[in-house]
């Protein structure tokens, strides 16, 4: 669209639409053949499931119903629903510890290196782990597991990092060879303030494909073929809860004050992964939008009938989860269900306010729908209905940031998550 209409598109929905000037309104536009709206005004106007009231139709007001059985009634909804049913944890993990507390940057952080088995007896598939620690520290050591795009060695820019394979465009494993560097990831932050940090590279648990199900952990478990089998989420989350398992049993790492994070679909994956197994501390999805922390009902951005079109993204979900793409509102979760599972636990989102797509707004409303889990479990959500400005975090124990930006993270955000994680758990 030239320019000059693109300012006329904006001008005329402004008038109709002061919600917040910090997210201009934007012409439509089209993906994989299903307009987006980008126009506040034209979200149109729906219902959220409750969180409060269970299957029999009684409200639930006590935080002992909660765990009782609410809480395991919307997991089972999202189970059956959107991501699919994973199997149980392993009896035991098998894992091999190349190199233990190694001093890296400038003596700053200690590094160690393993690789973390799925199957007793297969040596595939297999995931690389690096975590650092804090050199001076004296105890275990809260930590955030990040999971990233790229293998360990891209992630880090540490060159003591084994340099590790990752899958190409044309679905082949190739080694890392002398690739550049992105998602980066600060490790040096972390330290000097006292956190360990580690990372995994998700496809290593998984190559991210339709089809790729066959080459990752999927592959060692019989396929059921049923509505509610495992997509790539649930299966990416498997991987980073047997992280956990280990970190159970490292020494230099508080397995108690783990916090996970990742952007996008990886922000979607934390989001599940944190559902799922409670055991982690904190949950940090960045960027998540649709399917993750975004409001699936507002239609704004991404919708479902965008992410599980055919040519896009079937297979990261239960096969169930496309029936709802022409019909959200038969949906019987929504996002700020997803949110709520993560009480009484700290959850914080960050977000951009030109990441459209990705619904920055619809993020903010459902982690305000999810305040009421929190209150009742005797913690703060946001207690505001009111989206801060862009740059202006709510840190409670639901935290929410917009930053001045797209889809992806500013140094800023990572400022904000050590601030977070400082918070809740120094
Ligand atoms: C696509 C997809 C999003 C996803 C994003 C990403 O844009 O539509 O749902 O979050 O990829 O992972 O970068």
């Amino acid at each position: 669209m030239p320019f000059k209409n693109l300012v006329l598109a904006i001008a005329a929905v402004a008038v109709i639409t002061p919600v917040f000037a910090q997210i201009a309104d934007f012409p439509a536009d089209t993906v994989a053949g299903i307009p987006a709206n980008y126009t506040e005004a034209l979200v149109g106007s729906y219902s959220l499931p409750e969180i409060l009231v269970d299957r029999q139709g009684k409200p639930v007001t006590s935080a002992a119903a909660w765990f009782d059985h609410r809480r395991a009634e919307i997991v089972s909804l999202f189970e059956e629903y959107q991501f699919g049913k994973s199997p149980a944890a392993p009896a035991h993990i098998r894992y091999e510890v190349h190199e233990s507390g190694a001093p890296e940057f400038d003596d700053l952080g200690k590094r160690t290196q393993l690789t973390l088995f799925f199957a007793e007896a297969a040596d595939e598939p297999k995931m690389d782990v690096v975590f650092y620690v804090p050199a001076g520290a004296e105890g275990p050591v809260p930590l955030l597991l990040y999971i990233g795009f790229t293998p360990n060695s891209l992630v880090t820019g540490d060159p003591g990092v084994k340099k590790g394979y990752y899958w190409n465009r044309e679905h082949e494993k190739v080694p890392v060879g002398d690739r550049k560097r992105f998602d980066k990831l600060e490790v040096p932050a972390f330290l000097a303030r006292g956190f360990g940090v580690a990372t995994v590279y998700y496809g290593d648990i998984e190559p991210d494909f339709q089809g790729g199900a066959r080459h990752g952990i999927r592959n060692l478990f019989p396929a059921t073929g049923k509505p509610d089998e495992w997509g790539s989420f649930a299966a990416w989350s498997y991987g980073l809860s047997r992280i956990l398992d280990y970190f159970e049993e490292e020494p230099a790492v508080d397995a108690g004050r783990v916090a996970i994070a990742g952007i996008s679909r990886l922000g979607k994956t934390v989001l599940w992964a944190g559902a799922l197994d409670t055991r982690f501390a904190m949950v940090i999805p960045m960027c998540s939008g649709e399917s993750g922390a975004a409001l699936s009902r507002r239609n704004y951005g991404e919708t479902i009938a965008h992410i599980t079109e055919k040519t896009r993204f079937p297979y990261w979900f239960a096969p169930k989860y496309q029936e709802y793409g022409s019909d959200v509102s038969a949906l019987p979760v929504d996002a700020h269900m997803l949110l709520s599972l993560i009480a009484p636990r700290p959850l914080l989102l960050t977000t951009g306010n030109t990441d459209k797509w990705s619904d920055p707004y619809g993020e903010f409303l459902a982690a305000v729908a999810a305040g009421p889990v929190y209150q009742m479990l005797g913690k703060e959500g946001l207690d505001t209905d009111k989206m801060p400005p862009a740059g202006e975090a709510i840190l409670k124990d639901i935290g929410y940031f917009m930053h001045d930006g797209g889809h992806g993270t500013v140094p800023q955000d990572w400022e904000i998550v050590l601030d977070f994680m400082a918070q809740h758990f120094l």
